[in-house]
């Protein structure tokens, strides 16, 4: 997502190309002011430059509107993710009970417990069944645009559709709940499976 919002290589030429031209329209005030000999341009040039600030805002557009575009598509659409008290109609790929404790997360995945750690197929429909062991938590997926509060004793489902691209995507508490809250963070793992246990939260 940081895409979105960030300068890539295109969008700096175009910056650094206006402010080109914004320094010579300055430029070219102060020499038509205080220049001896008066410049007469030829009506092509001004044709011109007004043709290149036209291919240059057709140019923007066109590069701003395909970002916006990679964006949406990340976004979830919907039915594809939600929170609930009760489990959801449907099936999933995946069920994942979770367990929030001070602090960290621990997925029990079939035979397995991970620590701070989930593994998930791209594209995948997963359910995370939730409970909190001691002090109310969150659980927070920002990839999916996704949090829950939960409470100790109670359950809360939480769904979503895995990110298509593989790699690591951030799960993390929202609830401060105490000292260890800001490291309580854990890693949805989009492709291979992971060899063995491992704390993700250290890897942040
Ligand atoms: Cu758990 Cu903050």
């Amino acid at each position: 997502m940081y895409e979105a919002l960030g300068l890539d290589a295109q969008r700096t030429i175009l910056i650094a190309i206006m402010l080109a031209l914004g320094v010579a329209g300055i430029a070219a005030l102060f020499v038509g002011l205080f220049a001896r000999t008066k410049i007469r341009l030829p009506y092509s040039a001004e044709v011109g430059f007004v043709a290149l600030l036209v291919g240059l805002l057709i140019y923007g557009d066109a590069t701003s509107t395909s970002t916006y575009r990679a964006y949406e598509a990340l976004l979830p659409r919907e039915g594809e993710v939600g929170v609930a008290d009760e489990a959801p109609a449907g099936q999933f790929d995946k069920n994942v009970r979770v367990l929030a404790f001070q602090w960290g997360f621990l997925f029990f995945d079939g035979d397995k417990a991970l620590r701070n750690v989930v593994q998930v197929p791209p594209g995948a429909r997963v359910l995370f069944r939730i409970g909190a062991s001691d002090v109310i938590h969150g659980f927070n997926v920002p990839a999916a645009s996704i949090t829950a509060e939960l409470e100790p004793g109670e359950t809360r489902y939480v769904w979503l559709r895995a990110p298509d691209r593989p790699g690591k995507y951030l799960i993390q508490c929202l609830n401060y709940c105490g000292l260890g809250h800001a490291q309580m963070k854990a890693w949805l793992v989009v492709g291979e499976p992971a060899e063995e246990d491992h704390d993700g939260a250290e890897e942040a």
